[in-house]
């Protein structure tokens, strides 16, 4: 398959070029390798992958309607699979205009220069939380989604419904996958996992937001490449998934999974929830099962170990 990649430096996005070429496809990775966190981490990401052949890197925004034009011109592609985004709730709060900005227009102009190329296949990274405080769960894709309290999550469900006007008026098959909170090597800096097991290993003092009861359904990298492959693959028309573990784990669960896993006694100090911060998320898996065959492996017990032997060897 020729797929355009965007976000492909990033977190999940490098992971994914490298599952894609591994199994022969040609990706073309368009990344902004912007300033939310230190850029040299998404070059080291795509070491890998730029050695590859049918790989080909644009550095550039998805913003930039001309610089789309261009690329959808000089190449064909199968599938779009849009990762580009500013992610994170808490930095949203801070910079909601930037937020829209990315993640609505740029999903817009994305959009628009696949119409207008006739490009008319995409999978479009979704998040759980989009689901804000629903009270019922497991959360599933039948569930109400209309209330969400983050800008990054309003952003999300917009992204959604842009999607979904563009297969209504021309046809777009459109997959939106709704993330439950990814993890592994690779992991963004600012997120929770990754910065406990920074504090815990170096001693330091590690902020819990709340009493350490909220819960989180936690998916490992791998499961989650196998539900975007999985969908990637499918004939689908219209459609929204969630990919998650369907397990949840409360935050202080997840520290002593860590303290294990790195011998260490995390020190605590408890400070209120932070406002955008949802209560909970859990994914009802049943549709991406019986729909896509998808079946994720891994549990924290195992993921968090795992991340912390990557961690320890590129600390
Ligand atoms: N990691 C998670 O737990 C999680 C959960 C739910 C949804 N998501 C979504 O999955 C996607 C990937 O998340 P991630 O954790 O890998 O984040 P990431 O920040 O590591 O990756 C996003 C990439 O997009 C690029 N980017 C940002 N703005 C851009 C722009 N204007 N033009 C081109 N590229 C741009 C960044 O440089 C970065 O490399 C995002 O859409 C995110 O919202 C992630």
């Amino acid at each position: 398959m020729r797929i355009l990649l965007t976000g492909a430096a990033g977190f999940i996005g490098s992971h994914l070029c490298e599952q894609l070429l591994g199994r022969g496809d040609t990706v073309l990775g368009l990344d902004s390798f912007d300033d939310f966190y230190d850029p040299a981490i998404k070059r080291r990401n795509l070491q890998e992958a730029q050695t590859h052949p049918q790989f080909r890197l644009v550095e550039g925004d998805i913003r930039n309607g001309e610089l789309l034009e261009q690329i959808f011109a000089e190449h064909r592609f199968d599938c779009v699979i849009h990762l580009g985004a500013r992610a994170g709730v808490r930095p949203s709060i801070a910079q909601p205009l930037l937020y829209q900005d990315v993640n609505l227009r740029g999903t817009n102009q994305l959009l628009e220069a696949m119409r207008k190329a006739g490009c008319r296949k995409l999978v479009f990274a979704s998040s759980s939380s989009v689901y804000g405080n629903n009270s019922k769960v497991p959360f599933s894709e039948k569930d109400p989604v209309d209330h969400p309290i983050s800008p990054y999550a309003a952003t999300k469900k917009a992204g959604e419904l842009m999607c979904h006007s563009y297969h209504h008026l021309f046809g777009m098959a459109c997959a939106c996958l709704r993330f439950f909170t990814v993890y592994g090597p690779r992991q963004r800096p600012e997120m929770g996992i990754a910065k406990f097991v920074r504090s815990i290993d170096r001693g330091e003092e590690l902020v819990l937001f709340g009493d350490g009861s909220s819960r989180r359904d936690y998916t490992w990298i791998e499961d989650i490449l196998q539900g975007i492959t999985k969908v990637l693959d499918s004939d689908f028309s219209w459609d929204v998934v969630n990919l998650g573990e369907s397990r949840t784990t409360t935050l202080i669960e997840l520290v002593g999974h860590m303290e294990k896993a790195l011998g260490k006694k995390a020190r605590l100090r408890h400070v209120d929830m932070q406002p955008g911060d949802v209560l909970q998320t859990f994914a009802d898996l049943e549709h991406a099962r019986r729909t896509y065959g998808y079946d994720p492996q891994t549990t924290v017990a195992k993921g968090i170990p795992d991340y912390v032997d990557w961690y320890r060897a590129h600390s």
